[in-house]
């Protein structure tokens, strides 16, 4: 069934910042320190449905200390990118695959679906008035933030009644501090992310926030990023916030299946890229110590973490209190780093878009 047209209503910010100070965030934007203008938001009542969408000045949230997201966490989010191609054009990459995750979410934490069109025109209205925030310079772009939470104001567990969905974005450049180079990455062994009819394939807060104490830990050890087993401590799931795939000698990319990890769209892309070029993809389960034994053995080649605010990433070694994988020196040019400039290249307008991914916003 199509769903109705909505109105939209947008008030500029009369206090947005000048071209010199966006210049300067745009300059080095780090990552999801710094924020634009506006922002999107659209509410859903039990009653009303989706109603009163709206661009308005970028700002505080008001919220009743009763709202139930701040005692229940239902709440769901997705990530994506806007990228500047070289005419000036600004594009997205395949949003609708991020719309529907959000609806599977949305229904896993059981929240309203926001309609498919909804959350693409909201990316498109964001970036009519926004759309000076994507940046220029090489490999950077603006990240998009939607994300839905429950704000009826009742302390009783049930789904909530009042929900809104919101869109914030914010210029990026690399996701990792030292850039595009080798990250090691700490095995967490003492906690899991996710267990089997939990919430791991679910883009919730909930899921990050059990992953802190990992990634605190990851820190301590000198680690970028923190890789979780499922509950048997056998399998490989996936990082705190990328997925995780491994390189054979013989031209295979292996990486986990699981119903308790994100269906990542760029390890989804990354696949396709590498099925294209004639390598085998495995997506099966993938025990710890088939990456262990393929290292020492010389089958395994690489390893590298893949997600919308990461890219691609080689991961140089796996650490923790009791496995230590060393990734080998790569002998040419790393299949990680050809698939992250290809698929880049398609991002960015570069080469032709041949998946028909890109959506010009
Ligand atoms: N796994 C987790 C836990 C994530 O947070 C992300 C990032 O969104 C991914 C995987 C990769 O998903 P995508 O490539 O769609 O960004
Ligand atoms: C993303 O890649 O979009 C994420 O949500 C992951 C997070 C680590 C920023």
């Amino acid at each position: 069934m199509a769903t109705p047209d909505l109105l939209w209503q947008v008030t500029r910010n009369d206090a947005a910042k000048s071209a010199e100070a966006r210049a300067a965030i745009l300059a080095d934007p780090g990552f999801g320190k710094h924020f634009t203008d506006h922002m999107v938001d659209i509410c859903w009542s039990e009653k009303g449905g989706w109603h009163r969408p709206r661009v308005q000045p970028y700002g505080p949230i008001s919220l009743d200390p009763a709202a139930a997201v701040l005692h229940y966490a239902q709440e769901v989010f997705e990530g994506l990118k806007a990228y500047r191609h070289a005419d000036g054009s600004i594009w997205t990459f395949r949003p609708e695959a991020n719309a529907a995750r959000m609806q599977r979410s949305a229904k896993r934490l059981a929240l309203p679906e926001l309609p498919v069109e909804y959350f693409l025109e909201s990316l498109k209205q964001l970036i009519a008035v926004d759309g000076d925030w994507v940046p220029t310079a090489p490999e950077t772009s603006l990240y998009l933030r939607p994300f839905m939470f429950a704000k009826e104001a009742f302390l009783g567990v049930r789904p909530a009644a009042k929900v809104n969905y919101y869109l914030i974005a914010s210029p990026a450049g690399a996701y990792f501090t030292g850039g595009v180079t080798p990250v090691a990455i700490w095995l967490s062994t003492q906690y899991a992310r996710a267990g089997k009819g939990g919430t791991g394939a679910a883009k919730t807060g909930g899921n990050y926030a059990s992953s802190l104490v990992a990634q605190a830990e990851a820190y301590d050890h000198g680690c970028a990023q923190v890789l979780f087993l499922d509950g048997s401590g056998t399998y490989l799931e996936e990082l705190g916030g990328m997925n995780v795939v491994l390189v054979t000698k013989d031209g295979r990319l292996i990486t986990p299946e699981s119903d308790s990890i994100l269906e990542g769209i760029t390890l989804d892309s990354v696949l396709q890229l590498g099925r294209d070029r004639g390598l085998k993809v495995e997506q099966r389960p993938v025990p710890l110590q088939e990456w262990v034994d393929g290292v020492a053995s010389g089958e395994i080649v690489e390893a590298f973490a893949c997600g919308t605010a990461a890219v691609l990433t080689p991961i140089s070694e796996l650490k923790g209190e009791h496995v230590s994988i060393v990734m080998p020196e790569p002998s040419g040019e790393r299949v990680s780093m050809s698939l992250r400039q290809e698929l880049t290249d398609i991002q960015y307008g570069r080469v032709p878009d041949r998946h028909n991914w890109l959506m010009r916003l």
